[in-house]
């Protein structure tokens, strides 16, 4: 029978109370789905890194590859800067797992109103494909003079064909395979980042070998504006490392609430295993009150299971997701709800049950 290992790592904040729902959810859907999942708790976070000054064990990446998929919470606490928190977990586990597609969905849900007037489920249903191990978020620099008035930090983008043209690929197979075949870029080529007329030519490149495929690109600045007056244009959006980060929260907001906004790090080889995580952070504003929104939790693991083969069973979390929705007693504050994040948590599953 089918049988899949998942690595947890809830991590910091609000991260550890969402996971737990979505493993409720995945244990609701495995017993009517006919397969089994077996869960290894690691506890790499900030408050290890505390402890031990380091987040996670030599070993660790070793440990995670053992498995067929990883879901994570989120990664960052006050007290730890950011930089340490990201550079020391987050971005390791992306870049060595090489999970180099970052899946992020924007859909209305039903029961969600749209921030925006007058839009329903069928105007916001796009896909944001962000490039996830290269790009803005580069190593490649430092700061000299520090303290000084001649203080300076610099940081190279790299952008490499090899790493431009998969993610390219990807974003266009994806499209081919949805019914709109339309795919946009995210650049920003107008005289001022020379790293975007390489996108675009790679774009173009690519481009030819997908003539089934619809193409237009906007500048970074005009997206993030169609995204809010428009969205309806857009069936999926390809971008940067940076510009897909701006997007993928961006998006979810038109979409109802990044509490709910699910996101898939993908090694399209399957070499390593890939990593599925909310959109959204740790919140410390939030945490420890039980108010946090467990559906982008659910959703990712949902995301999980579809990316594992079990289609049928990612279908129905996503289904269970909107019963919960459209009723305020068992969904979240958030989204002007009442439920706390068991009890929304909780209905998820029995709608799987
Ligand atoms: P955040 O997503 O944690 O919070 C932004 C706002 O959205 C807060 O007001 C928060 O309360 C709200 N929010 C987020 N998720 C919610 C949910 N599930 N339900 C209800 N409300 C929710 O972003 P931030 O404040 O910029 O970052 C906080 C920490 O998280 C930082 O350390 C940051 O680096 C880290 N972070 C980690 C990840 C990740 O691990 N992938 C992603 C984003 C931020
Ligand atoms: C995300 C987050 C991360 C990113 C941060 C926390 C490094 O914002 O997953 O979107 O920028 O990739
Ligand atoms: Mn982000």
């Amino acid at each position: 029978s089918r049988h899949y290992s998942v690595a947890l790592v809830p991590g910091d904040g609000i991260g550890t109370e969402v996971i737990p729902e979505a493993v409720r959810a995945l244990e609701a859907t495995a017993k009517t789905h006919g397969f089994s999942l077996d869960f290894t708790d690691f506890d790499w976070s900030c408050e290890r890194y505390h402890k031990t000054g380091r987040f996670m064990p030599e070993d660790g990446m070793d440990e995670v590859k053992r498995h067929d998929a990883i879901l994570l919470g989120a990664v960052g606490w006050p007290g730890v800067p950011d930089h340490v928190s990201l550079w020391g977990l987050l971005i390791p586990l992306r870049r060595e797992l090489k999970q180099y597609v970052n899946l992020r969905p924007v859909r209305l849900l039903k029961g969600i109103t749209s921030p925006l007037a007058d839009r329903g489920p069928e105007d916001i249903d796009f896909m944001v494909v962000r490039e996830n191990n290269e790009g803005e978020y580069s190593e490649i620099g430092g700061r000299i003079y520090a303290g000084t008035e001649d203080e300076t930090v610099v940081q190279e983008s790299v952008f490499t064909r090899r790493g431009v043209d998969r993610i390219l690929r990807y974003a266009f197979e994806l499209a081919q395979s949805r019914p709109a075949r339309h795919l946009t870029s995210a650049t920003k080529s107008n005289g001022i980042v020379h790293t975007m007329p390489f996108w675009d030519e790679r774009f173009k490149a690519v481009a030819a070998d997908y003539p089934d495929v619809k193409t237009d690109q906007f500048h970074i600045d005009i997206l993030t504006a169609h995204f809010v007056q428009h969205p309806d244009w857009f069936d999926v959006v390809v971008g940067s490392n940076l510009f897909g980060d701006i997007l993928s929260d961006l998006g979810p907001a038109v979409a109802g609430s990044i509490g709910i906004a699910p996101s898939a790090n993908i090694n399209p080889e399957r070499d390593f295993p890939s990593m599925f995580e909310p959109v959204h952070g740790s919140a410390p504003d939030i945490a420890g009150q039980s108010i946090a929104n467990p559906v982008a939790a659910v959703w990712s693991a949902a995301m999980m299971m579809e990316f594992l083969g079990e289609t049928q069973a990612a279908d129905a979390m996503v289904a269970a997701i909107e019963t919960v929705l459209v009723d305020e007693a068992t969904r979240t504050r958030d989204l002007g709800g009442r439920a706390s994040t068991q009890e929304c948590g909780r209905a998820i599953a029995d709608a799987l049950s």
